[in-house]
């Protein structure tokens, strides 16, 4: 099978090697190049249509232009050096959820579990049943589905492994309110897709098959701006209204993986992923107007421009100030304190907007970096010390996780650590 083209690489300038190639039907502005260069839908990753459908379509004429393909059809590859989600554009709908070890899963358990689950995100992912689908015709639209594990502290422990020091809750901050409920685990999936129900399916086959080792520690449901709703391209929106994501490396992009890849032991190839679950008081914001609201990040809330002016790629001048000789952002402006102050403080982010009637209003705040200690920790820290977004939001969930590398056909996600 023909490789992706990609212009990703390790921070040693050696380039990655590209998963599996996509293959894509004519769509209206949208050439072939435009899919295998992943200029679309992904960079390390890319999508490949499916066309189960062809067959029954007529063949296109003058009068009947060729329908556009389905995004049901669309699937991500699973097989790769990295494991797929990362690198491509976000999906809709996504749920984070933590199991915890049954107590006495050993190594050897630990390898047929998640040989298992492999097999199944194998399947499920590229548009197949899991063995023993219960509800095969669920899995034939995977919509971009994706399923990537994380391993936390304990699972590597029972792995028989050394914990890194960096696999561990990270320090506490002052603005934190942590509650067990959303904090912690030993084993992650994360599966998302643009089709909710396709998700729904492939999370419940994925939680069956880890019943015999595992019990639900916690679960977060997210959704960001729904695909086909925007151009392909812009950034979306929190449930504060923000634009939020624009200063960020683009999935499947050099700087991405620069980021974000390790390069060490089992972990080679791999990278680490922080769950932070943070609440949103919208009855609060609700009192603050426009300039108040944009004055808080240091960008416009119609566009997410910089208050300094331009436009939304555009970067905030930081040194600008008023014609009274103040600071045209805040001293506390969230973008201010944010802002990285060395090559070291870049990550990548990827939120998830979640809201309910019993949980309230919040964003699922992921980030992946190489080291959370030393890339993200710094710039949290100062954000907990001043940021005026404080005053709206607050932290009620956290872990951490490690990434392992992605699988060749025949291997399975995990095995650098449990078969080394
Ligand atoms: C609910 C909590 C949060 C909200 C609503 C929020 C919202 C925003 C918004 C609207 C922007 C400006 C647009 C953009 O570049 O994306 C932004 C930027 C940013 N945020 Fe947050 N954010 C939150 C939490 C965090 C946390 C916890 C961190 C890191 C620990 C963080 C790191 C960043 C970074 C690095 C930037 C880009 C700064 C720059 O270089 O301009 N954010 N955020």
């Amino acid at each position: 099978m023909a490789r992706t083209t990609t212009d990703a690489g390790r921070a040693d300038g050696t380039p990655l090697p590209g998963p599996a190639a996509p293959v894509a039907p004519a769509r209206r502005g949208v050439s072939r190049r435009d899919l295998l260069t992943g200029g679309l839908v992904a960079g390390w990753g890319a999508a490949i249509a499916l066309g189960v459908d062809s067959a029954r379509r007529p063949a296109p004429t003058a009068a009947t232009p060729a329908p556009e393909p389905l995004n049901g059809t669309v699937v991500v590859p699973f097989h790769g050096p990295q494991q797929a989600a990362l690198t491509v554009t976000p999906q809709t709908h996504s749920i984070h959820t933590a199991l915890d070890l049954r107590p006495g899963t050993d190594r050897a358990a630990l390898a047929r579990l998640m040989r298992l689950l492999t097999d199944d995100a194998a399947r499920l992912t590229q548009g197949r049943p899991a063995l023993a689908d219960t509800e095969p015709e669920m899995a034939s639209t995977p919509a971009r589905l994706t399923v990537t594990f994380g391993f936390g502290p304990g699972f590597v422990a029972a792995a028989g492994a050394d914990v890194p020091a960096w696999l561990a809750p990270l320090p506490a901050f002052s603005i934190d309110r942590l509650e067990e409920r959303w904090s912690g685990g030993d084993l992650l999936l994360e599966v998302a897709c643009d089709d909710p129900t396709v998700l729904a399916h492939a999370h419940r086959m994925l939680r069956k098959d880890a019943r015999a080792f595992t019990t639900v520690r916690w679960v977060q449901q997210g959704f960001r701006t729904a695909h086909g709703t925007s151009a392909p391209g812009t950034t979306m929106r929190n449930l504060f209204g923000q634009v939020d994501g624009t200063v960020n490396p683009a999935p499947g992009s050099a700087e991405q993986a620069r980021a974000v890849l390790r390069s060490d032991g089992w972990l080679e190839g791999g990278t680490t992923l922080v769950v932070r679950r943070i609440a949103m008081n919208l009855d609060t914001w609700d009192e603050v107007d426009r300039p108040g609201r944009g004055a808080s990040v240091g960008r416009r809330m119609s566009d997410g421009a910089p208050l300094t002016g331009g436009v939304e790629h555009d970067d905030v001048d930081l040194d600008a100030l008023d014609g009274t000789g103040l600071p045209v952002v805040n001293i506390a402006a969230h973008v201010r304190r944010a802002r990285a102050t060395t090559p070291d403080e870049v990550f990548y982010r990827r939120a998830y907007n979640y809201e309910s009637e019993t949980d309230g209003a919040g964003l699922i705040f992921t980030t992946y970096q190489a080291d959370p200690v030393r890339q993200l920790v710094p710039v949290q820290q100062r954000l907990a010390e001043a940021d005026l977004l404080n005053t709206w939001t607050t932290p009620i969930g956290s872990a951490v996780f490690a990434i392992p590398p992605g699988c060749a056909p025949g291997g399975y996600v995990g095995e650098t650590l449990l078969e080394g």
